[in-house]
């Protein structure tokens, strides 16, 4: 793996000069920023504004472009800053399209136009700074371009300068322009509780389409990820696609518009909703970094350079990265349940599997013997291991696994002694109701007591068992009440923001001291996934429901904008959660498709279940590294038919994976051709085989036909599945 890395870098420190640089046309008062296959043009036009000027595919030829120029108003209902593509307009100016930011002024001004003022470049940054026409507001845009994956970050910071007070009520991070003109298409995420990473794809028609979370957190009713393919053409192997996400996990907001003038636009940021930052003088305030990227290689391709994207440039380690361990978790098996011979019984039998990680969930601590109490006492329960952690983690240990735990720092029982010492905490208004969904509250992290009690509780557990090498970070709720009494009226609601930094800093900090700890993020399932809190966790958890055939589709919608090295996945019992039963070689194979896990309760496994499941965890290892750091290719998708097909390649081309699933049989007919992708056509593969389900094809075969002539499986009836390793001679 070191010398795949090793390559890649190479690769960039050897690209031409000029693959990814930002250069400012003086004359034309032009900046260009080329993020490798991509440009990303803006100017400053005649009325001292920022104007988007282009955004796709790397011009190279600077004498092509004019200098920023407005367009002339729509009579005198639409003036040149709607008919204008605006880089970050404020409201202001007569300016109805979505502003990027919105404020009152002490003076109860309301009126916002932003001018530019100066730039700078750094290397691949681009600082460019903006001023109110007569107040002392100041915006710092900031564009960092990643020319590798041609993605181009952007942040806006908004300085208070002047001697009073203001009060934002929208600040978001960039607003991105397409090409001008109709007949796009989005494509974004949506779902609930365990039916998260649901495709929705529709037109986009005048007027403004909505997606966000008002929740507090990421949310699994919707992700901070969108998709737009011109002419409504793109498939996953062609057409062109801009894409892009935010990085923040409190509530936020991607408002996707096509104003009268035919320009479609996505801004986005800090959910507007209950907004209210204050900014005292000499203030500021960053906003979340929103990426965004462009491919003419359709919807497959926009994932593969995300994919790579988190891996390299979001995630804790970066390129060099370990693989994700094969974890073993003890929730569906105990639930609340735990205790120390129980717990090594398991792990005793995760170890016979070749499981790296064994992972004790809820119930260790405090009185949580269910879920109505014990959230906030963060210590060890004496009835279920009188020794403390000590023994079954050295148990683990002495079983060649490593040892991780469930925590969810943010919650609060009421029958808890946390919450009865401080009942303050909790996230409420005074003398009304406080809404508990699980029995639980929120604590308010955004106060500063609480921020540093939690980080010093979960310190302390990581200082007194320094082996516990893993914390799955969970979050059950959503915000409701979300009041901060003690915060001066005018800036409570400033916790929406200073919520969600607080557990960044927590993580940060945690991070920083223990700095072999590996974190999951989770929120009841896949609540909490974007690239803020990816930033900071080395995987998630995708969803709770863990049933095979609903997670064909989860983990489809799931694979659009994250990276299967995130994605946590457990083979877990059954009938489920949906009543159905499905084979246990078909819920593996699934759960190889990403970051495998072991969820089910072992001690009910057969000796032959056993049997299988030792043979597909060595075989996930000889893959993983193709599955967690390859290109994905979604061949057939779980929602047109009932068979299922996905392709992973090295990024050296060395190996690539087919895995097909025959969910749903019909007519007797035999499943399709199936194609791969991503090979070399000149190059022949050796074939590997987990179950002998492949048709025809001998032991080698070329990358031409599999490419073209493609494959014939053996699948037949329902939930039949399949593994094919081909390895380049
Ligand atoms: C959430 C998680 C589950 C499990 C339970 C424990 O629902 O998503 O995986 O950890 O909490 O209470």
């Amino acid at each position: 793996m070191k010398i795949r890395f090793a390559s890649v870098v190479l690769m960039s420190v050897l690209a031409p000069a000029g693959f990814g640089e930002i250069r400012y046309l003086a004359a034309r008062k032009l900046w260009r920023l080329e993020a490798g296959p991509v440009s990303y043009i803006i100017g400053v036009n005649e009325k001292n504004e920022l104007q988007s000027i282009y955004w796709g595919r790397r011009l190279w030829r600077d004498d092509d472009l004019a200098a920023a120029h407005t367009n002339s108003e729509w009579a005198s209902f639409d003036n040149y800053g709607n008919t204008t593509p605006q880089e970050y307009p404020g409201w202001g100016g007569g300016r109805y399209i979505e502003p990027c930011l919105k404020v009152t002024l002490a003076d109860g001004v309301r009126d916002l136009v932003l001018h530019y003022v100066s730039y700078n470049i750094e290397g691949e940054t681009l600082r460019i700074e903006m001023k109110d026409i007569s107040y002392d507001l100041g915006v710092t845009l900031e564009y960092r371009v990643f020319p590798e994956s041609g993605i181009i970050r952007k942040t806006a910071t908004v300085h208070n300068r002047t001697r009073a007070p203001m009060t934002l009520e929208s600040a978001q991070s960039g607003a991105w322009n397409l090409p001008r003109g109709e007949g796009y298409r989005l494509t974004y995420l949506s779902g609930r509780w365990a039916g998260e990473w649901q495709i929705n794809r529709e037109a986009i028609h005048p007027g403004m389409k909505v997606i966000e979370s008002r929740r507090g957190n990421t949310s699994h009713q919707a992700n901070p990820w969108f998709a737009i393919d011109a002419d409504g053409r793109a498939d996953e192997q062609t057409g062109r696609v801009w894409f892009g996400a935010l990085g923040w996990s409190g509530s936020w907001r991607l408002s996707i518009e096509q104003t009268s003038h035919q320009q479609v636009r996505v801004t986005g940021g800090f959910n507007p909703f209950d907004f209210g930052y204050v900014l005292e003088p000499g203030q500021s305030l960053e906003t979340p970094p929103f990426y965004a990227g462009y491919t003419e290689g359709g919807f497959g391709e926009a994932s593969r350079i995300l994919h790579r994207f988190e891996r390299v440039n979001i995630m804790p380690g970066g390129a060099t990265a370990r693989l994700r361990p094969v974890l073993y978790n003890s929730w569906e098996a105990t639930e609340f349940a735990v205790s120390e011979e129980g717990q090594k019984a398991l792990a005793d039998k995760a170890a016979r599997l070749g499981v790296e990680r064994f992972v004790m969930d809820d119930g260790w601590f405090g009185a949580r013997n269910n879920d109505r109490a014990g959230l906030g006492d963060w210590t060890v329960n004496a009835q279920k291991f009188p020794h403390g952690l000590g023994p079954l983690i050295d148990h683990v240990n002495h079983l060649g696994m490593d040892f991780g735990l469930w925590v969810e720092p943010e919650m609060v029982n009421p029958d808890s002694n946390l919450y009865r010492q401080h009942p303050d905490w909790a996230m409420h208004f005074p003398d009304r109701p406080r809404t508990q969904e699980r029995n639980q509250l929120v604590l308010n992290m955004a106060r500063e007591d609480v921020k540093n009690y939690i980080f010093e509780t979960l310190d302390r557990l990581l200082t007194e068992n320094p082996k516990i090498a893993f914390l799955k970070w969970d979050m059950n709720r959503n915000f409701t009440e979300p009041g901060w009494p003690e915060a001066p009226a005018a800036q409570q609601k400033e916790l929406w923001v200073a919520y969600t930094r607080n557990v960044y800093d927590i993580i940060d900090r945690l991070r920083a001291k223990h700095p072999k700890l590996e974190i999951e993020s989770c929120s009841g399932g896949g609540g909490r996934v974007d690239l803020g809190i990816l930033q900071r966790t080395e995987e998630v958890w995708t969803s709770d429901n863990t049933d095979a055939f609903d997670r064909l589709r989860i983990q489809e919608g799931f694979s659009l904008a994250y990276t299967p090295k995130a994605m946590m996945a457990w083979v877990t019992d059954v009938p489920n959660f949906n009543g159905r039963s499905t084979p246990l070689a078909y819920r593996f194979l699934v759960a190889m498709m990403g970051s495998l896990g072991i969820g089910g309760n072992l001690n009910r496994w057969s000796e032959s279940d056993m049997d299988l499941a030792s043979r597909m965890v060595e075989l996930y290892k000889s893959i993983r590294a193709t599955v967690q750091q390859g290109r994905l290719f979604r061949l057939f998708s779980p929602r047109d038919s009932g068979f299922t097909a996905n392709e992973y390649v090295s990024e050296d081309g060395g190996q690539a994976v087919l895995f097909a699933f025959r969910s749903a049989q019909d007519f007797g007919y035999p499943p399709p051709a199936v194609r791969l992708s991503g090979l070399d056509e000149q190059a022949v593969y050796r074939v590997k085989t987990i179950d002998h389900k492949l048709a025809g094809v001998t032991e080698t075969v070329s990358g031409a036909y599999l490419m073209n002539r493609g494959v014939d499986l053996r699948l037949g009836g329902d939930f039949d599945s399949t593994a094919v390793a081909f390895e380049r001679q």
